[in-house]
């Protein structure tokens, strides 16, 4: 039903967008609901921020979309891709991950405006501000080895960092094992992979991505968006979907099983790769030169001749 009425909403937007002025009859036809469902369907988006103007004798006038992530907006720019089946949009909620885990249906996209308790690794919490920054979960159903549970934390990250050096020229965004992106050796994005598991196959995932977009973060070792391009208007929606579009191309990888091709992009965009690094496993101090991914998303690091692999359980320093 609710997605009846985005798709409504959607053509709607289409007509909306391509004309001056339009009647509330034109879009009533091209629709083909009454004019009292058209002017509904108007104020719905109008209360959602999006700037339509309506003019007694011309009709409805589209302004701009305004900046909410409504599933509306996010459908017109996804376009007819097929990888996304559901939106689901809150003003604020708990977590993203948490409405996903109850709703746990492959493709299903939940987006919030705001977390009051953002989930982060380990325990941590992810902080946000209203309306200005990125924060979703998608699931997914891939049934798969649980050996490949690794290479989502990769795909997820490297999703973020590909989508925002295609979007914003001059930005260098980088990623940092397992799941981290930074720009200027800043973090301006996390992921957040939990699994729902049969015997030994990842029946459903949850990946949940927040990324700093015109917040301010307060932590020295943070960065978003807005603190690096300044002045520029920053589309959140089309980043949105930029992200979700990288991710459904890497998942592909994933699927086709060409791991090695994925294991070459993250080394490829890599801030750890041929450094130092030092990290924690099992209480255990391990530092090493990293070899960047194995071909599940596990990091290698050289330690004299020997080889370590380290499972995605603690985070990296680079020294
Ligand atoms: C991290 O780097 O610690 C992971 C942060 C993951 C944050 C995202 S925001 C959307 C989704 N919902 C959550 O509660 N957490 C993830």
């Amino acid at each position: 039903m609710q997605e009846k009425g985005i798709k409504q909403r959607v053509k709607i937007l289409k007509i909306l967008t391509k004309g001056n002025f339009v009647s509330g009859q034109y879009i009533a036809d091209a629709c083909n609901i009454s004019r009292i469902a058209v002017w509904k369907h108007i104020n719905h988006l109008i209360s959602k921020g999006v700037k339509i103007k309506t003019h007694p004798n011309k009709g409805y006038e589209f302004i701009s979309f305004g900046n909410r992530l409504i599933p509306e907006i996010i459908r017109l720019y996804l376009g007819p891709e097929k990888f996304v089946k559901e939106i689901v949009y809150f003003d604020e909620v708990d977590s993203t991950n948490n409405v996903a885990k109850k709703i746990l249906k492959e493709g299903s996209l939940i987006v919030a405006e705001q977390q009051k308790k953002g989930k982060g690794r380990s325990g941590k919490i992810w902080k946000s501000e209203k309306y200005k920054d990125i924060l979703f979960s998608l699931i997914i159903s891939p049934y798969l080895p649980y050996y490949y549970l690794p290479i989502f934390n990769i795909i997820g990250a490297l999703s973020v960092a590909l989508a925002l050096n295609k979007s914003f020229k001059g930005v260098k965004a980088k990623v940092k094992w397992p799941n981290d992106v930074l720009i200027n050796g800043k973090k301006i994005s996390g992921v957040l992979v939990e699994l729902f598991a049969e015997v030994d196959l990842i029946e459903k995932l949850i990946i949940g991505i927040g990324v700093d977009i015109n917040s301010k973060p307060k932590l020295s070792n943070a960065t978003s968006l807005i603190t690096i391009l300044k002045d520029e208007k920053l589309d959140r929606a089309k980043l949105l979907v930029q992200i979700i579009s990288e991710l459904n191309k890497l998942y592909e990888m994933a699927k086709r099983n060409n791991l090695k091709q994925i294991q070459k992009i993250w080394n490829k965009n890599s801030l750890d790769y041929k450094r130092k690094v030092k990290i924690v496993q099992n209480g255990n101090i391990i530092t090493g030169l990293s070899q960047g991914i194995d071909n599940c998303g596990n990091l290698i690091i050289r330690k004299g001749r020997k080889e370590i692999s380290v499972y995605p359980t603690s985070s990296l320093k680079i020294i």
